[in-house]
């Protein structure tokens, strides 16, 4: 039996949930279920507005329409994450600079910040990789002292915390991803966290097509009218039932999540640490979301042979971002050499199937193969 890499996960109530947004009549943006999803992440995580998105590069792309991101702005970026971050602030016209990854975390490395701030600079966008926590407190003092906005990507780190407090809820905005390979999902999917409220209004004219649709349905308008730029960013009141279930199950699946980390770490630290072979780093004042789990070999052959030596077992294991400064489109604005950590990890960093429903004996049968092949 293959064990792939992903596989989507039901936690039961699902299609019950769906079956009711049949019922309810209402299976577009906004219904009764994106309404359950907002409130309970707003209350769970204590800010002031959560709009469920598409998804998480739309939430991105709200962000960067919200700040009035503009061409000649500068906004800086890990070289180290997927093409959304990036693209939704070039889809405006900036100039992303990016910056090198730590080599403990793989997140922002914060030391750099000063060094690329510049007149132009007007957002820093923290990746949380693998829902670990990028050194929030000198990010946000940098920014402060600059007047710059600071965006979270926190596609990987739904119920992380950096000091005790959710990741999410440190920069001015934050998205979070509902894609089916993370935690919670409803296949496709993502929410914009809000904290700080001068942006509540806008941001729902500008999810909803530019119109102030949602003053309309909640009579505080009598009619509704176009108020500025905008798009369709709202999901389907069905996925966001799917979603509600997923939610209400969290501690379950992070339950379930944090017991599968665990096993890979707990058999492979051993093994990993004579053969320099380098496991995720979690710092102590870090709690994880428990989002991936990832082997950091010693070289790409190494990494490439067990791809496919694993693979003739029957498992899947993925690499994961290319660097994007050394991409087709990435070198108009970086150039080799410009991230040097994040060009070394990218080579050697392996991700081990990692599900809700991974047993621990198809778990013990990763390992087995990692440690046959290496
Ligand atoms: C860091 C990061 N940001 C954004 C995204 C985009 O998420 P979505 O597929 O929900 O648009 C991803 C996707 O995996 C991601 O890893």
């Amino acid at each position: 039996m293959r064990i792939p890499f992903n596989r989507p996960f039901a936690s039961g109530k699902e299609l019950d949930y769906i079956q009711e947004a049949i019922s309810n009549m209402h299976i577009s943006g906004d219904g009764p279920f994106t309404k359950k999803c907002q409130e309970l992440l707003e209350s769970l995580l204590a800010v002031p507005d959560v709009l469920l998105t598409t998804s998480c590069t739309h939430g991105l792309e709200l962000s960067a329409l919200l700040l009035n991101i503009r061409p000649g702005d500068e906004v800086i970026i890990p070289s180290f994450t997927f093409v959304s971050t990036v693209n939704a602030f070039v889809l405006r016209g900036a100039e992303p600079v990016f910056i090198d990854i730590r080599p403990d975390t793989l997140n922002m490395d914060e030391s750099l910040l000063e060094s690329l701030v510049t007149p132009r600079t007007r957002a820093i966008v923290p990746v949380h990789y693998a829902g670990i926590g990028c050194e929030m407190d000198p990010i946000l003092e940098i920014a402060k002292q600059h007047g710059i906005s600071v965006v979270e990507d926190n596609a990987h780190g739904l119920f992380g915390k950096y000091k005790g407090k959710y990741l999410g809820t440190f920069g001015c905005l934050a998205v979070q991803s509902f894609h089916e390979t993370k935690n919670f999902t409803c296949g496709e999917g993502g929410a914009l966290i809000i904290n700080d409220p001068q942006f509540v209004e806008r941001a729902e004219i500008i999810r909803e097509k530019g119109a102030n649709r949602s003053r309309f349905f909640r009579g505080q308008i009598d009619k509704y009218t176009w108020v500025d730029v905008g798009s369709s960013y709202l999901p389907s009141d069905l996925l966001a039932a799917y979603l509600y279930a997923q939610l209400e199950s969290r501690e379950l699946i992070q339950a379930r999540r944090k017991r599968i980390w665990e096993y890979y770490y707990e058999n492979l630290h051993e093994w990993a640490q004579e053969r320099d072979i380098r496991l995720p780093i979690v710092p102590e004042h870090c709690d994880q979301s428990y989002h991936m789990f990832y082997l950091l070999l010693t070289t790409l052959k190494q990494r490439q042979d067990m791809i496919v030596r694993l693979n003739r077992q029957s498992i899947n294991t993925v690499f994961h971002y290319l660097p994007l400064h050394l991409s087709e489109m990435g070198r108009r604005f970086g150039k080799p050499g410009d991230c040097p950590v994040t060009e070394r990890v990218s080579d050697r960093l392996l991700r081990l199937p990692f599900y809700n429903d991974l047993t621990e004996s198809e778990q013990s049968r990763v390992v087995a193969a990692i440690m046959d092949v290496e």
